[in-house]
């Protein structure tokens, strides 16, 4: 290692992302043209503007439920899971939509969307509602970008939100600085 370099360690190009991936975890919740409500954990989200409105971005495997759910009603929601919510994500992430009927078989309990015909997961720190803009496609990896229609949040949401690297690392924020 070069002395220039002390401390750093090498990180793969291919695990390099996680490096950026320190921000907040998401909820996709999304509703599909077949009726059943869906929500998946999602790390890779982004702000992308905020003049007029805020504008998002998510990045979703094509093989999702809740991508195609996106394709077909053009709607969606972020919801921004709370410290205490590590279970749920983790039951989430874990099986598709395709699959299993999320809300019904985890009983989550929800609150109805304010712009759309969505379920907001109880005791997450805040939403938006988003309707689709555009989708980009770069091999399976679906990026979605949405304008935000309604936005709700806890007064001190910023301490609550559930954050994670990868390879299982979940963390609180630290103190504001
Ligand atoms: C902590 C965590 C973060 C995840 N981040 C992403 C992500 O950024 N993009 C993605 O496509 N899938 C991500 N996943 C995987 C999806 O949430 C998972 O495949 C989910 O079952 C998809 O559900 P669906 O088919 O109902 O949409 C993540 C899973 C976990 C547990």
């Amino acid at each position: 290692m070069d002395r220039e370099n002390e401390g750093y360690s090498t990180i793969s190009v291919k695990d390099a992302y996680s490096l950026q991936n320190a921000g907040g975890l998401v909820f996709v919740c999304t509703k599909g043209a077949d009726g059943r409500y869906d929500l998946a954990p999602v790390a890779w989200c982004c702000p992308l503007d905020y003049e007029p409105v805020s504008k998002f971005i998510a990045v979703l495997d094509t093989g999702h439920k809740t991508w195609q759910d996106i394709l077909e009603t053009r709607r969606f929601a972020l919801a921004f899971p709370s410290i205490g919510q590590k279970e749920l994500v983790e039951r989430c992430g874990s099986v598709s939509g395709f699959t299993v009927d999320k809300y019904e078989s985890f009983s989550i309990p929800f609150m109805p969307g304010k712009a759309f015909d969505l379920r907001i997961p109880q005791g997450v720190a805040g939403w938006v509602e988003c309707s689709l803009i555009k989708t980009e496609i770069l091999g399976t990896s679906g990026i979605v970008f949405g304008e935000t229609l309604e936005a709700r949040a806890l007064d001190d949401w910023w301490k609550e939100r559930l954050h994670y690297v990868g390879n299982a690392i979940y963390f609180r924020p630290g103190d504001r600085v």
